[in-house]
């Protein structure tokens, strides 16, 4: 299946328009926004889903434009901004779209979105037009899940055969953060982590038929689908969603690569810690794990 069809399949299902189109502003983009929003201005939303995040933001008296590539969630989005005055919702592949330069005063992409762009090139050069349409003073703020998040990690080592207890081993000592956002375990996985940690109890573990259902859930597609993928290209199993997954130093060489420079970098615990400066201090050192905010400004 090709990146662009699995993506389309996968965000248009009546599950997943309805889980973007009912979800508003995660607690920690709040905390976040309320920081680096700090003047009101006009908003790219960039693969915007249905809105989740621009019509809170309208709320808040900005004016947000929102692109995204899927019909199903631009068509849930344009008939909610019936109701607002201030966004307008554009269907489009983020890479066919041109916008005026430095006209943005903000520019999001949030929960996971770069992730879906195949190949460096072409997110390098969704980056670089990004830059270009943000103006001078303006900031984006943008997330990812880590390429070193535990689980992923675990799973690469599964997949490259080194013994499955190392890779079991990693998991449960190195306190894998598995919240999202909203610091809840997402909520598919609930069930699924349950077992796990009986499994770590039991010493189920070593069970071979274990590890496959619950850990190998990726197809490396790199000389399966196409062997022009990059490393941490993934189709995921179950529903053959494309991801690319990157490490921190990738997200940071990208970026500034693009004539962006890193204002600041939240990991979730992080944020989740703020009130406590000691915690907040060791938290951030597990950022390479964790999942990120990066802001950044224009160089
Ligand atoms: C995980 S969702 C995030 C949606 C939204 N940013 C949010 O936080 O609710 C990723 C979105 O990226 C969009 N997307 C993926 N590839 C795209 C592309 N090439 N151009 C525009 N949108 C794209 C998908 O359609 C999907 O809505």
């Amino acid at each position: 299946m090709q990146v662009l069809e699995s993506i389309e399949k996968f965000y248009s299902s009546e599950k997943i328009v309805k889980f973007y189109s009912e979800q508003s502003l995660f607690p920690l983009e709040e905390i976040l926004f309320k920081k680096y929003l700090t003047r009101k201005g006009t908003i790219l939303d960039l693969c915007c889903g249905a809105g989740r995040a621009s019509f809170p933001l309208s709320e808040m008296g900005f004016e947000v434009i929102g692109i995204d590539i899927n019909e199903k969630l631009i068509k849930a989005a344009r008939e909610k901004a019936v109701n607002y005055s201030n966004t307008s919702f554009i269907l489009s592949d983020v890479e066919k779209v041109d916008f005026p330069e430095n006209y943005f005063d903000y520019i999001l992409v949030l929960h996971n979105s770069l992730e879906f762009i195949p190949g460096k090139k072409k997110r390098n050069n969704i980056i670089r037009k990004l830059n270009l349409c943000l103006k001078k003073d303006g900031v984006l703020i943008t997330t990812f899940h880590s390429a070193y998040y535990p689980f992923h990690v675990a799973r690469k080592l599964l997949k490259s055969n080194i013994k499955r207890q190392v890779a079991a081993t990693t998991i449960r000592h190195g306190k894998p953060n598995w919240t999202d956002s909203e610091g809840m375990p997402p909520k598919g996985l609930r069930p699924w982590m349950a077992k796990i940690k009986w499994s770590y109890r039991s010493g189920e573990t070593n069970n071979k038929a274990f590890l496959k259902k619950n850990f190998l859930q990726c197809n490396s597609i790199r000389n399966i689908h196409n062997p022009e993928m990059e490393h941490n290209d993934f189709f995921y199993k179950k529903d053959s969603l494309f991801y690319h997954l990157f490490t921190p130093w990738e997200i940071y060489r990208a970026f500034t690569g693009c004539g962006f420079k890193l204002h600041a970098v939240h990991g979730s615990r992080e944020i989740l810690a703020w009130d406590n400066p000691v915690k907040k201090y060791f938290c951030k050192l597990l950022i390479p794990f964790d999942y990120t905010f990066w802001i950044f400004k224009k160089k």
